[in-house]
Protein backbone atom coordinates (compact mmCIF):
# COMPACT_ATOMS: atom_id res chain seq x y z
CA UNK A 1 0.00 0.00 0.00
CA UNK A 2 0.97 3.66 -0.38
CA UNK A 3 1.88 5.69 1.89
CA UNK A 4 0.18 9.39 2.01
CA UNK A 5 2.97 11.63 3.76
CA UNK A 6 2.54 15.56 4.39
CA UNK A 7 5.91 16.83 4.79
CA UNK A 8 6.04 20.18 6.72
CA UNK A 9 8.28 22.71 6.68
CA UNK A 10 9.80 26.61 6.38
CA UNK A 11 12.08 26.24 3.42
CA UNK A 12 12.59 23.86 0.43
CA UNK A 13 14.91 24.22 -2.31
CA UNK A 14 14.70 25.13 -4.90
CA UNK A 15 11.61 27.84 -3.89
CA UNK A 16 13.36 29.16 -0.61
CA UNK A 17 16.54 28.15 1.24
CA UNK A 18 18.61 29.35 3.89
CA UNK A 19 20.58 25.98 4.87
CA UNK A 20 21.15 22.42 4.50
CA UNK A 21 17.37 22.28 6.42
CA UNK A 22 15.59 23.15 2.29
CA UNK A 23 18.16 20.56 0.32
CA UNK A 24 16.81 17.77 2.38
CA UNK A 25 12.87 18.69 2.60
CA UNK A 26 13.49 19.35 -1.20
CA UNK A 27 15.60 15.74 -2.12
CA UNK A 28 13.37 13.58 0.49
CA UNK A 29 9.78 13.38 -1.77
CA UNK A 30 11.57 12.30 -4.65
CA UNK A 31 13.78 9.32 -3.06
CA UNK A 32 10.79 8.71 -0.94
CA UNK A 33 8.46 7.80 -3.80
CA UNK A 34 10.57 4.44 -5.09
CA UNK A 35 9.67 3.26 -1.68
CA UNK A 36 5.73 3.78 -1.67
CA UNK A 37 5.71 7.08 0.07
CA UNK A 38 3.88 9.96 -1.99
CA UNK A 39 5.10 13.56 -0.27
CA UNK A 40 3.23 16.62 -0.31
CA UNK A 41 4.91 19.71 1.18
CA UNK A 42 3.24 22.11 2.96
CA UNK A 43 5.12 25.39 2.96
CA UNK A 44 4.56 28.82 3.59
CA UNK A 45 3.44 30.83 0.32
CA UNK A 46 6.39 33.50 1.31
CA UNK A 47 6.81 36.21 -1.50
CA UNK A 48 10.03 34.49 -2.95
CA UNK A 49 8.33 31.15 -3.07
CA UNK A 50 5.13 32.56 -4.98
CA UNK A 51 7.93 34.49 -7.60
CA UNK A 52 9.15 31.41 -8.22
CA UNK A 53 5.60 29.64 -8.80
CA UNK A 54 4.58 29.76 -12.77
CA UNK A 55 1.16 28.43 -11.21
CA UNK A 56 -0.62 27.97 -7.91
CA UNK A 57 -4.59 27.03 -7.50
CA UNK A 58 -6.78 27.80 -4.64
CA UNK A 59 -8.27 24.34 -3.13
CA UNK A 60 -9.80 26.06 0.41
CA UNK A 61 -10.03 29.08 1.62
CA UNK A 62 -9.49 29.91 5.61
CA UNK A 63 -10.82 32.24 7.62
CA UNK A 64 -9.37 34.56 10.56
CA UNK A 65 -6.20 32.86 10.81
CA UNK A 66 -4.21 34.74 13.11
CA UNK A 67 -5.25 38.11 12.43
CA UNK A 68 -6.46 37.56 8.23
CA UNK A 69 -7.53 35.74 6.14
CA UNK A 70 -5.97 32.75 4.36
CA UNK A 71 -6.07 30.25 1.12
CA UNK A 72 -4.57 27.23 1.01
CA UNK A 73 -3.14 26.69 -2.30
CA UNK A 74 -2.25 23.36 -4.53
CA UNK A 75 0.90 23.93 -6.91
CA UNK A 76 4.14 21.85 -8.36
CA UNK A 77 7.79 22.53 -9.10
CA UNK A 78 9.27 21.47 -12.47
CA UNK A 79 11.52 19.67 -10.24
CA UNK A 80 9.00 17.75 -9.21
CA UNK A 81 7.61 18.59 -5.75
CA UNK A 82 4.29 18.22 -5.13
CA UNK A 83 3.36 21.46 -2.83
CA UNK A 84 0.41 22.68 -0.84
CA UNK A 85 1.38 26.91 0.11
CA UNK A 86 -0.43 28.81 2.89
CA UNK A 87 -0.81 31.88 1.49
CA UNK A 88 -1.34 34.15 4.05
CA UNK A 89 -0.68 37.53 3.09
CA UNK A 90 -0.52 39.27 6.28
CA UNK A 91 2.20 36.06 7.28
CA UNK A 92 3.84 35.74 4.74
CA UNK A 93 3.87 38.05 1.65
CA UNK A 94 6.71 40.52 2.67
CA UNK A 95 10.00 41.44 1.82
CA UNK A 96 12.73 40.23 3.62
CA UNK A 97 13.99 36.61 4.30
CA UNK A 98 11.48 33.69 6.04
CA UNK A 99 12.80 34.26 9.77
CA UNK A 100 14.79 37.64 9.55
CA UNK A 101 13.47 41.41 8.41
CA UNK A 102 15.72 43.08 6.05
CA UNK A 103 17.88 44.81 9.49
CA UNK A 104 18.45 40.95 10.53
CA UNK A 105 16.28 40.87 13.14
CA UNK A 106 13.53 38.04 13.99
CA UNK A 107 9.99 39.16 12.72
CA UNK A 108 8.08 40.06 15.28
CA UNK A 109 5.34 37.66 14.44
CA UNK A 110 7.04 34.55 14.23
CA UNK A 111 4.93 32.73 16.94
CA UNK A 112 1.80 33.62 15.03
CA UNK A 113 3.57 33.04 11.51
CA UNK A 114 4.84 29.40 12.62
CA UNK A 115 2.20 28.29 14.72
CA UNK A 116 -0.22 29.13 11.40
CA UNK A 117 1.73 27.02 9.80
CA UNK A 118 1.78 24.26 12.05
CA UNK A 119 -1.89 24.69 12.69
CA UNK A 120 -2.95 24.30 8.93
CA UNK A 121 -1.18 21.16 8.59
CA UNK A 122 -2.72 19.82 11.93
CA UNK A 123 -6.04 20.81 10.46
CA UNK A 124 -4.98 18.91 7.04
CA UNK A 125 -3.74 16.02 9.09
CA UNK A 126 -7.47 15.82 10.41
CA UNK A 127 -8.91 15.78 7.23
CA UNK A 128 -9.99 19.31 6.34
CA UNK A 129 -9.42 18.82 2.70
CA UNK A 130 -11.96 16.56 1.21
CA UNK A 131 -10.06 13.63 -0.67
CA UNK A 132 -6.73 14.49 1.52
CA UNK A 133 -6.08 12.74 4.43
CA UNK A 134 -2.12 11.94 5.35
CA UNK A 135 -0.93 8.63 7.01
CA UNK A 136 2.28 10.67 8.05
CA UNK A 137 2.62 14.22 8.99
CA UNK A 138 6.19 15.01 9.20
CA UNK A 139 7.95 17.99 10.86
CA UNK A 140 10.67 19.69 10.30
CA UNK A 141 12.40 21.65 13.37
CA UNK A 142 10.97 24.23 15.70
CA UNK A 143 8.81 26.05 12.54
CA UNK A 144 6.60 23.08 12.43
CA UNK A 145 7.23 21.96 16.45
CA UNK A 146 3.55 22.61 16.82
CA UNK A 147 2.19 20.25 14.21
CA UNK A 148 2.16 17.24 16.66
CA UNK A 149 0.96 19.08 19.46
CA UNK A 150 -2.07 20.56 17.98
CA UNK A 151 -2.83 16.82 16.28
CA UNK A 152 -2.51 14.84 19.86
CA UNK A 153 -4.31 17.59 22.02
CA UNK A 154 -7.11 17.51 19.39
CA UNK A 155 -7.50 14.55 20.47
CA UNK A 156 -9.53 11.96 18.13
CA UNK A 157 -8.22 9.98 14.95
CA UNK A 158 -5.15 11.70 14.05
CA UNK A 159 -2.24 10.73 11.50
CA UNK A 160 0.58 9.42 12.83
CA UNK A 161 3.58 12.37 13.52
CA UNK A 162 7.31 12.47 12.75
CA UNK A 163 9.68 15.16 14.19
CA UNK A 164 13.18 15.66 12.31
CA UNK A 165 15.50 17.55 14.56
CA UNK A 166 17.86 19.44 12.15
CA UNK A 167 19.68 22.17 14.59
CA UNK A 168 18.63 21.48 18.07
CA UNK A 169 20.10 25.54 18.77
CA UNK A 170 16.93 26.71 16.97
CA UNK A 171 14.03 26.11 19.28
CA UNK A 172 11.64 28.68 18.51
CA UNK A 173 10.49 29.97 22.08
CA UNK A 174 7.91 32.55 22.67
CA UNK A 175 6.32 34.53 25.89
CA UNK A 176 3.93 32.90 27.49
CA UNK A 177 1.29 35.14 26.99
CA UNK A 178 0.65 34.08 23.46
CA UNK A 179 -1.04 30.39 24.69
CA UNK A 180 -4.89 31.66 23.94
CA UNK A 181 -3.68 33.14 20.90
CA UNK A 182 -2.11 30.61 19.55
CA UNK A 183 -4.74 28.18 20.26
CA UNK A 184 -3.07 26.04 22.69
CA UNK A 185 -5.07 24.73 25.88
CA UNK A 186 -3.89 26.52 29.11
CA UNK A 187 -3.96 22.59 30.52
CA UNK A 188 -0.92 22.03 28.26
CA UNK A 189 1.31 24.45 29.41
CA UNK A 190 2.57 21.94 31.85
CA UNK A 191 6.35 20.90 31.49
CA UNK A 192 4.90 17.69 29.97
CA UNK A 193 3.24 19.82 26.94
CA UNK A 194 4.61 22.79 25.87
CA UNK A 195 5.94 24.77 28.61
CA UNK A 196 9.74 25.30 28.63
CA UNK A 197 11.80 27.54 30.85
CA UNK A 198 8.19 29.57 31.51
CA UNK A 199 8.13 29.61 27.89
CA UNK A 200 5.86 28.11 25.10
CA UNK A 201 8.65 26.03 23.43
CA UNK A 202 7.49 24.79 19.63
CA UNK A 203 10.59 22.59 19.26
CA UNK A 204 10.44 20.94 23.00
CA UNK A 205 6.09 20.81 21.71
CA UNK A 206 7.15 18.52 19.05
CA UNK A 207 9.61 16.50 20.65
CA UNK A 208 6.95 15.91 23.52
CA UNK A 209 4.34 14.67 21.66
CA UNK A 210 6.14 13.38 18.45
CA UNK A 211 4.97 9.65 17.60
CA UNK A 212 9.21 9.88 16.29
CA UNK A 213 11.82 11.90 16.88
CA UNK A 214 14.27 11.79 14.15
CA UNK A 215 17.77 13.92 13.84
CA UNK A 216 20.28 13.83 10.83
CA UNK A 217 22.88 11.77 11.95
CA UNK A 218 23.22 8.78 14.40
CA UNK A 219 26.34 10.36 16.67
CA UNK A 220 23.96 14.18 16.74
CA UNK A 221 21.30 11.33 17.92
CA UNK A 222 23.77 10.15 20.76
CA UNK A 223 25.24 13.89 21.57
CA UNK A 224 22.03 15.41 21.67
CA UNK A 225 21.24 13.53 24.81
CA UNK A 226 24.42 14.60 26.41
CA UNK A 227 24.09 17.94 28.78
CA UNK A 228 27.38 19.33 26.63
CA UNK A 229 25.17 19.02 23.55
CA UNK A 230 21.62 18.59 24.31
CA UNK A 231 20.68 22.52 24.38
CA UNK A 232 18.59 22.04 27.55
CA UNK A 233 16.39 19.26 26.15
CA UNK A 234 18.90 16.45 27.01
CA UNK A 235 16.66 15.21 30.00
CA UNK A 236 13.64 15.12 27.47
CA UNK A 237 15.50 13.47 24.56
CA UNK A 238 16.64 11.08 27.27
CA UNK A 239 13.32 10.06 28.00
CA UNK A 240 11.82 9.75 24.82
CA UNK A 241 15.49 8.16 23.38
CA UNK A 242 13.41 5.26 22.38
CA UNK A 243 11.44 6.84 20.06
CA UNK A 244 14.76 8.48 18.86
CA UNK A 245 17.27 7.77 16.05
CA UNK A 246 19.61 9.69 13.68
CA UNK A 247 19.15 8.80 9.90
CA UNK A 248 22.18 10.56 7.77
CA UNK A 249 21.29 13.01 5.06
CA UNK A 250 21.96 12.40 1.90
CA UNK A 251 22.67 14.85 -1.49
CA UNK A 252 21.31 14.93 -4.88
CA UNK A 253 23.38 12.66 -7.11
CA UNK A 254 22.29 14.23 -10.24
CA UNK A 255 22.65 18.18 -8.93
CA UNK A 256 25.77 17.10 -7.55
CA UNK A 257 27.02 14.91 -10.49
CA UNK A 258 30.93 15.95 -11.41
CA UNK A 259 30.52 13.95 -14.93
CA UNK A 260 27.53 16.17 -16.06
CA UNK A 261 27.75 19.47 -13.52
CA UNK A 262 27.25 22.36 -15.96
CA UNK A 263 28.70 24.80 -13.52
CA UNK A 264 32.26 22.77 -14.22
CA UNK A 265 35.30 24.08 -16.14
CA UNK A 266 35.42 20.20 -16.97
CA UNK A 267 33.28 17.61 -16.41
CA UNK A 268 35.38 14.62 -14.90
CA UNK A 269 34.45 11.05 -13.13
CA UNK A 270 36.27 8.33 -10.59
CA UNK A 271 38.15 7.47 -14.05
CA UNK A 272 39.39 10.39 -15.04
CA UNK A 273 40.78 12.55 -11.98
CA UNK A 274 43.01 13.63 -13.78
CA UNK A 275 41.12 16.51 -15.70
CA UNK A 276 39.52 17.81 -12.12
CA UNK A 277 42.78 20.22 -12.91
CA UNK A 278 41.30 22.70 -15.38
CA UNK A 279 38.99 23.40 -12.20
CA UNK A 280 41.76 24.24 -10.24
CA UNK A 281 43.34 26.53 -12.72
CA UNK A 282 39.74 27.91 -13.39
CA UNK A 283 39.15 28.16 -10.19
CA UNK A 284 42.35 29.98 -9.32
CA UNK A 285 42.10 32.24 -12.62
CA UNK A 286 38.67 33.13 -11.41
CA UNK A 287 39.66 33.81 -7.71
CA UNK A 288 43.19 35.49 -8.63
CA UNK A 289 45.68 32.82 -6.83
CA UNK A 290 48.76 31.97 -7.65
CA UNK A 291 48.98 28.98 -10.00
CA UNK A 292 52.04 26.91 -8.12
CA UNK A 293 50.69 23.45 -7.35
CA UNK A 294 50.10 24.50 -3.76
CA UNK A 295 47.12 22.24 -2.36
CA UNK A 296 44.33 24.24 -2.52
CA UNK A 297 41.68 24.43 0.65
CA UNK A 298 38.14 26.02 0.39
CA UNK A 299 35.20 27.01 2.76
CA UNK A 300 31.92 26.90 2.27
CA UNK A 301 29.93 27.97 5.01
CA UNK A 302 27.51 30.15 6.97
CA UNK A 303 30.06 32.15 9.07
CA UNK A 304 29.04 31.44 12.34
CA UNK A 305 30.05 30.06 15.64
CA UNK A 306 28.91 26.74 14.99
CA UNK A 307 30.37 26.35 11.71
CA UNK A 308 33.80 27.17 13.55
CA UNK A 309 34.28 30.41 11.06
CA UNK A 310 36.91 32.03 14.03
CA UNK A 311 38.87 28.46 14.14
CA UNK A 312 39.14 29.29 10.42
CA UNK A 313 40.36 32.57 10.98
CA UNK A 314 42.92 31.18 13.55
CA UNK A 315 44.48 28.51 11.50
CA UNK A 316 44.93 30.83 8.38
CA UNK A 317 48.34 31.45 9.12
CA UNK A 318 49.64 28.19 9.64
CA UNK A 319 47.68 27.12 6.43
CA UNK A 320 49.92 29.43 4.60
CA UNK A 321 52.97 28.95 6.45
CA UNK A 322 52.68 25.15 5.56
CA UNK A 323 52.36 26.40 1.70
CA UNK A 324 48.95 26.56 1.85
CA UNK A 325 46.05 28.01 -0.23
CA UNK A 326 42.41 28.89 0.82
CA UNK A 327 39.33 30.61 -0.80
CA UNK A 328 36.24 31.04 1.71
CA UNK A 329 32.93 31.18 0.07
CA UNK A 330 30.74 32.77 3.17
CA UNK A 331 27.99 34.56 4.34
CA UNK A 332 27.66 35.78 8.16
CA UNK A 333 27.20 39.23 9.64
CA UNK A 334 28.89 42.63 8.32
CA UNK A 335 31.71 42.37 10.64
CA UNK A 336 32.55 38.80 10.40
CA UNK A 337 32.51 39.18 6.35
CA UNK A 338 34.59 42.04 6.80
CA UNK A 339 37.20 40.43 8.68
CA UNK A 340 37.18 37.90 6.07
CA UNK A 341 37.66 40.35 2.96
CA UNK A 342 40.59 41.74 5.01
CA UNK A 343 42.28 38.40 5.05
CA UNK A 344 42.35 38.23 1.49
CA UNK A 345 43.52 41.49 1.19
CA UNK A 346 46.41 41.35 3.29
CA UNK A 347 47.24 37.81 1.36
CA UNK A 348 46.83 38.27 -2.67
CA UNK A 349 47.36 35.03 -4.72
CA UNK A 350 46.96 32.86 -1.08
CA UNK A 351 43.78 33.91 0.33
CA UNK A 352 40.69 34.60 -1.62
CA UNK A 353 37.19 35.45 -0.09
CA UNK A 354 33.70 35.35 -2.18
CA UNK A 355 31.24 37.14 0.92
CA UNK A 356 27.32 36.23 0.65
CA UNK A 357 25.57 32.99 -1.22
CA UNK A 358 25.20 31.72 -4.32
CA UNK A 359 24.08 28.26 -5.44
CA UNK A 360 26.57 28.49 -8.00
CA UNK A 361 29.78 28.71 -7.46
CA UNK A 362 29.77 26.35 -4.67
CA UNK A 363 29.77 23.52 -7.04
CA UNK A 364 33.18 24.91 -8.78
CA UNK A 365 34.91 25.05 -5.42
CA UNK A 366 34.08 21.49 -4.92
CA UNK A 367 35.36 20.77 -8.10
CA UNK A 368 38.50 22.70 -7.90
CA UNK A 369 39.78 22.90 -4.17
CA UNK A 370 42.12 20.61 -3.36
CA UNK A 371 40.49 20.00 0.17
CA UNK A 372 37.02 21.87 2.33
CA UNK A 373 37.67 22.72 5.63
CA UNK A 374 34.56 21.67 8.09
CA UNK A 375 35.69 22.64 11.79
CA UNK A 376 32.17 22.68 12.91
CA UNK A 377 31.72 22.59 16.92
CA UNK A 378 29.00 20.74 16.28
CA UNK A 379 27.14 19.38 13.18
CA UNK A 380 23.81 17.76 12.76
CA UNK A 381 24.91 15.94 9.73
CA UNK A 382 26.95 18.55 7.27
CA UNK A 383 26.32 18.60 3.80
CA UNK A 384 28.87 20.39 2.47
CA UNK A 385 31.46 17.24 3.43
CA UNK A 386 29.44 15.27 1.35
CA UNK A 387 29.47 17.40 -1.61
CA UNK A 388 33.13 17.64 -0.66
CA UNK A 389 33.63 13.38 -1.31
CA UNK A 390 31.47 13.21 -4.23
CA UNK A 391 33.84 15.75 -6.14
CA UNK A 392 37.13 14.47 -5.10
CA UNK A 393 37.50 17.75 -2.70
CA UNK A 394 39.43 16.03 0.22
CA UNK A 395 36.84 16.88 3.59
CA UNK A 396 38.92 18.20 6.47
CA UNK A 397 36.42 17.72 9.39
CA UNK A 398 36.00 17.84 13.16
CA UNK A 399 34.78 14.62 14.97
CA UNK A 400 30.98 15.56 15.66
CA UNK A 401 27.48 14.60 14.46
CA UNK A 402 27.21 13.86 10.75
CA UNK A 403 30.83 14.77 9.84
CA UNK A 404 32.32 12.15 12.60
CA UNK A 405 29.44 9.53 10.81
CA UNK A 406 30.14 10.42 7.03
CA UNK A 407 34.35 10.96 6.35
CA UNK A 408 36.76 7.78 7.58
CA UNK A 409 39.56 9.40 9.01
CA UNK A 410 43.12 8.95 7.02
CA UNK A 411 44.42 7.09 10.02
CA UNK A 412 47.17 4.23 9.40
CA UNK A 413 44.84 2.08 9.86
CA UNK A 414 42.38 3.16 7.36
CA UNK A 415 45.37 4.07 5.07
CA UNK A 416 46.93 0.52 5.29
CA UNK A 417 43.33 -0.94 4.91
CA UNK A 418 42.84 1.74 1.92
CA UNK A 419 39.42 2.97 3.26
CA UNK A 420 39.87 6.45 4.06
CA UNK A 421 38.27 9.68 2.59
CA UNK A 422 39.45 12.34 4.36
CA UNK A 423 40.38 13.97 7.49
CA UNK A 424 39.06 14.26 11.27
CA UNK A 425 39.80 16.54 14.40
CA UNK A 426 39.08 16.50 17.56
CA UNK A 427 38.70 18.30 20.23
CA UNK A 428 37.11 21.91 17.84
CA UNK A 429 40.11 24.25 18.82
CA UNK A 430 42.11 26.13 16.30
CA UNK A 431 45.02 23.80 17.36
CA UNK A 432 43.65 20.89 16.08
CA UNK A 433 42.26 22.17 12.61
CA UNK A 434 45.80 23.34 12.50
CA UNK A 435 47.74 19.72 12.70
CA UNK A 436 44.89 18.30 10.72
CA UNK A 437 45.62 21.10 7.53
CA UNK A 438 49.27 19.84 8.20
CA UNK A 439 48.64 16.13 8.43
CA UNK A 440 45.92 17.12 4.85
CA UNK A 441 48.81 18.65 3.25
CA UNK A 442 51.12 15.52 4.23
CA UNK A 443 48.68 13.61 2.30
CA UNK A 444 48.69 15.84 -0.57
CA UNK A 445 52.07 15.27 -0.98
CA UNK A 446 52.08 11.57 -1.55
CA UNK A 447 49.74 11.25 -4.96
CA UNK A 448 49.04 7.91 -4.07
CA UNK A 449 47.16 7.96 -0.79
CA UNK A 450 45.29 11.34 -2.06
CA UNK A 451 44.25 9.60 -4.95
CA UNK A 452 42.72 6.45 -3.07
CA UNK A 453 41.28 8.69 -0.72
CA UNK A 454 39.64 10.83 -3.29
CA UNK A 455 38.42 7.70 -5.31
CA UNK A 456 37.02 6.55 -1.89
CA UNK A 457 35.08 9.25 -1.37
CA UNK A 458 33.43 9.66 -5.03
CA UNK A 459 32.12 6.60 -4.81
CA UNK A 460 31.25 6.44 -1.26
CA UNK A 461 27.35 5.79 -0.99
CA UNK A 462 26.04 9.74 -0.99
CA UNK A 463 22.58 9.51 -2.05
CA UNK A 464 19.15 9.27 -1.00
CA UNK A 465 17.98 5.99 -1.83
CA UNK A 466 19.18 3.87 1.39
CA UNK A 467 18.43 6.92 3.61
CA UNK A 468 14.86 7.20 2.26
CA UNK A 469 14.24 3.70 2.81
CA UNK A 470 15.29 4.24 6.44
CA UNK A 471 12.39 6.79 6.78
CA UNK A 472 10.03 4.95 4.70
CA UNK A 473 10.45 1.91 7.37
CA UNK A 474 10.14 4.29 10.56
CA UNK A 475 6.56 5.04 8.44
CA UNK A 476 5.66 2.01 8.13
CA UNK A 477 6.05 0.77 11.29
CA UNK A 478 3.81 3.71 12.61
CA UNK A 479 1.09 2.83 9.71
CA UNK A 480 1.38 -1.74 10.34
CA UNK A 481 -1.15 -1.73 7.98
CA UNK A 482 0.48 -0.13 5.20
CA UNK A 483 2.58 -3.44 4.80
CA UNK A 484 6.12 -4.50 5.71
CA UNK A 485 8.69 -2.54 6.33
CA UNK A 486 11.08 -2.04 2.93
P1 LIG B 1 23.65 24.31 7.52
O1 LIG B 1 22.30 23.96 7.06
O2 LIG B 1 23.85 24.14 9.00
O3 LIG B 1 24.13 25.64 7.05
P2 LIG B 1 24.58 22.15 5.77
O4 LIG B 1 25.97 21.71 5.47
O5 LIG B 1 23.59 21.11 6.11
O6 LIG B 1 24.68 23.25 6.92
O7 LIG B 1 23.96 22.87 4.52
C1 LIG B 1 24.44 24.06 4.02
C2 LIG B 1 23.85 24.26 2.66
O8 LIG B 1 23.95 25.63 2.35
C3 LIG B 1 24.59 23.52 1.60
O9 LIG B 1 23.72 23.28 0.51
C4 LIG B 1 25.69 24.52 1.23
O10 LIG B 1 26.17 24.33 -0.07
C5 LIG B 1 24.95 25.81 1.37
N1 LIG B 1 25.76 26.96 1.82
C6 LIG B 1 26.15 27.27 3.05
N2 LIG B 1 26.82 28.44 3.06
C7 LIG B 1 26.84 28.87 1.83
C8 LIG B 1 27.36 30.02 1.18
N3 LIG B 1 28.01 30.97 1.84
N4 LIG B 1 27.16 30.13 -0.13
C9 LIG B 1 26.52 29.18 -0.81
N5 LIG B 1 26.00 28.07 -0.28
C10 LIG B 1 26.16 27.92 1.03
C1 LIG C 1 20.88 21.92 9.79
C2 LIG C 1 22.21 21.42 10.32
C3 LIG C 1 23.03 20.65 9.30
C4 LIG C 1 22.16 19.68 8.52
C5 LIG C 1 20.98 20.42 7.92
C6 LIG C 1 20.05 19.51 7.14
O1 LIG C 1 21.01 23.13 9.14
O2 LIG C 1 22.98 22.48 10.87
O3 LIG C 1 24.07 19.95 9.94
O4 LIG C 1 22.92 19.08 7.49
O5 LIG C 1 20.22 20.99 8.94
O6 LIG C 1 19.57 18.45 7.92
Amino acid sequence: MSLSVLSVASECFPLIKTGGLADVVGALPKALAPHGAAVRVLLPAYRQVMAKLAQAEECMRLTDLFGGGARLLVASTDTGLSLFLLDAPHLFDRPGGPYLDAAGLDWADNAQRFAALSLVAAWLGQGLLPGYRPDIVHAHDWQAGLVPAYLALAGGSRPATVLTVHNLAFQGQFPARLLDELRLPRSAFVPEGVEYYGQIGFLKAGLNYADRITTVSPSYAREIRTPELGMGLDGLLNARSARLRGIVNGIDLDRWNPATDPLLAQNYAVGSLEDRAANKAALCERMGLDQDGSPLFCVITRLTWQKGADLILEAAPHLLEAGGQLVVQGAGDMQQEAVYARLAERHPGRIACVLGYSEEFPHLLAAGADAILVPSRYEPCGLIQLYGLRYGCIPVVSRVGGLADTVIDANDAALSAGVATGVQFYPVTAEALRDAIYRTIELYRQPGHWRKMQRNGMISELGWEVRAGAYASLYRTLVPESGAAT
